[in-house]
């Protein structure tokens, strides 16, 4: 149990790694062993309904924190073992992504490790950043020496000036701030915080993906968020509060049934796409107020498909006209792949590919040893990329070979083309 009331802070690690994904509709929890003769094992798998968030934000303290000691508690007792940790995602506080290019001087020596820690050292970035955010991530895409750039790696060159260009994701305090306190309040310490973009990408991304370029979108209930890779790296991401909680609703104000019986029909009769026979398929739809024998009017299914398909529509137009405004529409070319729950509503992946004027596929998480079938699914993709990030960080720390798919801050980074003809 976790709520013996003491804080628990700095405990010794016990050598697992701990990934909570704090969703607006559920929380999960996937604990892993790293090492053993097919890489790290997942021991322990906690899955929740979320309570007290809101479009990805924590808007009560009591009923988040509710939500994560279950779910948390689960995957412990199934992994045997207490986890003192967790990597954890960030979708509110309005993530803004960033590309900021920085200077320093060297003096005509050797650039050694120092000179790259100097050059990537947080404190630089101090004026980029407003009072109200902090900075998530800052990850290297290549640097610069004199002048000449696209320098993948600078250390055992010489020169007077080093430039690095970096991605830089921040978010505001506030939002950051209650999901650190919900954690802690769960008697855990954050090993990191991943804005939830990344995490999704992480976590169902092929590396051959990443390296040709590609657009993520994890549709979840209360936001729909996009990474952008190109040349390997992420150099864009973006955080829409709307999702398929919103679907929800509209069907039931428009067809005046109660919240999970809207559920039930979005799941069971949705399309995001109208068909020929739409017109000829009645469905029964309980009323409002009736909960106890719920007497059921019958309406066409295209009536449903007349509810789904704008909100849908709304929610890709949405995404298209923000990474045009940011320059990301065409930059990592036509791929994309589609995870998180409501992405599985069918019809969406036709509709984003013409909304988007891409080729999607449906992304699902890597697969993992210890990998349960009810974890395998878009759902719990932004939990597995939480879980590549921390492995990816753990190895990083004790110098160990990375697990693939994994980008811990700090790595070195590939200069793109992109990045040169545009930066
Ligand atoms: N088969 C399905 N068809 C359509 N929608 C579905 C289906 N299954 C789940 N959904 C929708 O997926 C959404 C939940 O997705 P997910 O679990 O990825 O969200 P979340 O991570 O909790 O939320 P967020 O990422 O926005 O904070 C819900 O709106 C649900 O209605
Ligand atoms: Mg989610």
């Amino acid at each position: 149990m976790r709520n013996s009331g003491k804080t628990q802070k700095s405990k010794p690690r016990n050598g697992l790694v701990a990934a909570l994904d704090v969703g607006t509709t559920k929380v999960c929890c996937l604990i892993a062993k790293p090492g053993g003769d097919h890489g790290p094992r997942i021991v322990g798998i906690g899955h929740q309904i979320s309570k007290g968030m809101r479009n990805g934000v924590i808007v009560d303290l009591d009923q988040a924190e509710a939500s994560i000691r279950t779910t948390v508690e689960a995957a412990e007792q199934m992994a045997g073992e207490n986890i003192h940790e967790v990597i954890v995602n960030l979708s509110g506080g309005r993530p803004k992504s960033r590309l900021v290019a920085y200077e320093v001087a060297i003096g005509g020596h050797e650039i050694g490790d120092g000179d790259i820690q100097r050059i990537l050292d947080p404190a630089n970035l101090a004026q980029e950043i407003p009072d109200e955010r902090e900075l998530l991530h800052r990850i290297p895409m290549g640097y610069g020496v004199d002048g000449n750039r696209g320098v993948a790696d600078p250390r055992g060159m010489y020169g007077e000036r080093m430039s690095v260009n970096m991605h830089v994701v921040s978010a505001l305090r506030g939002p950051l701030r209650n999901l650190e306190a919900v954690i802690r309040r769960c008697h855990l310490d954050l090993e990191g915080v991943v804005v939830s973009p990344y995490a999704a990408a992480l976590g169902c991304l092929s590396e051959e993906e990443k390296a040709l370029g590609v657009t993520c979108i994890d549709m979840g209930g209360g936001t729909t968020s996009v990474a952008v890779f190109f040349d390997g790296e992420l150099v864009h991401t973006d955080v829409l509060p709307i999702g398929g909680a919103h679907v929800t609703k509209d069907i039931a104000r428009g067809l005046v049934t109660p919240l999970n019986h809207a559920e039930r029909l979005k799941t069971l009769y949705g399309n995001a796409m109208a068909s020929a026979n739409d017109d000829r398929q009645l469905i029964q739809v309980p009323s409002v107020g009736e909960e106890e024998t719920p007497e059921a009017h019958t309406v066409p299914r295209s009536v449903l498909v007349g509810i789904v398909k704008p909100r849908m529509e709304e929610i890709f137009e949405l995404v298209r006209d923000r990474l045009k405004q940011g320059g990301f529409d065409q930059v990592a070319g036509r791929g994309l792949v589609l995870t998180g729950g409501a992405s599985q509503l069918p019809g969406a992946r036709e509709m984003a590919d013409t909304v988007l004027n891409k080729q999607a596929r449906f992304g699902r998480p890597l697969a993992m040893d210890g990998m349960a079938e009810a974890s395998a699914g878009p759902t719990f993709a932004a939990c597995a990329g939480l879980l590549q990030y921390g492995l990816g960080h753990r190895a990083e720390e004790t110098g160990a070979e990375m697990p693939q798919s994994a980008e811990p801050q700090g790595r070195f980074g590939r200069i793109g083309q992109w990045l040169r003809e545009n930066f």
